[in-house]
């Protein structure tokens, strides 16, 4: 680098007590996110469209324009933690699942998908603590699923987790089977994989960190691509699976089970 500039220089003391820390909202293993020209459909929203985030716009650091406002590992993804009324320290109490999501601006919900069924994000109780919702827990995707379709979980890790899964499910096969296994021969893995007639086929466990601890309220977000999902745990991006399923548009509801209290389950297009 030159001599005239270092990571310091550009950012204030009091943001950065640790000059040599990664930038709080950075991802390192975001190289493998597409370009996105032309950014998003149906958002025309300026940056900083979700007030109270405390992420920086600006979180695709090289993509500018690429997702404006998104304040998430996934654009769109609306406020740090919707639907979540305070659970997450530093997240503001969110009154509604969509703080801020500009009227008109995009499909809040997603067309096709609108609210169903009880506890379903868009349209949580106001003005209080989201009560927990079931587990296990159904959310239906009307309409399957087709890239750009973004689902947002929100919730907290029990205490002394053994496991908990999404499994995206067409008809009886899963698609998607995510499934972050706290002791495994006392080891924390992430097991992806995917059924077919009742056979699993073969584990994907390449997650390169394990970012669930019990006790600790988590988001979740799987990106629906053209043809691989991807995985985002508290903002950062976490891993990516490969459609095995080509025909996810048949992929039509979402099942959460295990050891988790959940707080929110929403599917929206980005
Ligand atoms: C099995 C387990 C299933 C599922 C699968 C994934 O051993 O019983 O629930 O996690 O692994 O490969």
């Amino acid at each position: 680098m030159s001599d005239g500039f270092s990571l310091s220089d550009a950012l204030s003391p009091g943001n950065n007590p640790n000059p040599s820390a990664p930038p709080p909202q950075g991802w390192p293993s975001w190289g493998n996110q597409p370009p996105a020209p032309g950014g998003f459909p149906g958002y025309s929203g300026p940056p900083g469209t979700y007030p109270g985030s405390p992420a920086a716009p600006g979180a695709y650091p090289g993509a500018p324009g690429a997702y404006p406002g998104a304040p998430g590992a996934y654009p769109g993804a609306p406020g740090p933690y919707p639907g979540a009324p305070g659970p997450y320290p530093g997240g503001p109490a969110g009154s509604g699942p969509y703080p801020g999501a500009p009227a008109g601006s995009g499909p809040y919900p997603a067309p096709g998908q609108p609210p169903s069924g009880p506890g379903f994000g868009p349209h949580p109780p106001q003005g209080g603590p989201a009560p927990p919702m079931k587990v296990p827990f159904e959310l239906p995707l009307q309409g399957g699923l087709v890239p750009r379709t973004l689902i947002t979980i929100t919730g907290t890790i029990n205490p002394n987790p053994n496991r908990f899964s999404l499994d995206f499910k067409k008809g009886n096969d899963i698609a998607f089977h995510f499934n972050p296994r706290f002791k495994e021969d006392n080891r924390k893995v992430i097991v992806c994989n995917s059924m077919f007639q009742n056979n699993w086929g073969k584990e994907e466990r390449t997650a390169p960190r394990f970012p669930f601890e019990a006790g600790r309220p988590f988001k979740l977000q799987i990106l629906c691509e053209v043809d691989h999902f991807k995985v985002a745990v508290d903002d950062a991006h976490l891993l990516q699976y490969s459609f095995r399923e080509k025909k996810v548009n048949e992929v039509t509801k979402l099942c959460i089970a295990g050891d988790i209290t959940l707080t929110s389950a929403v599917a929206t297009m980005i």
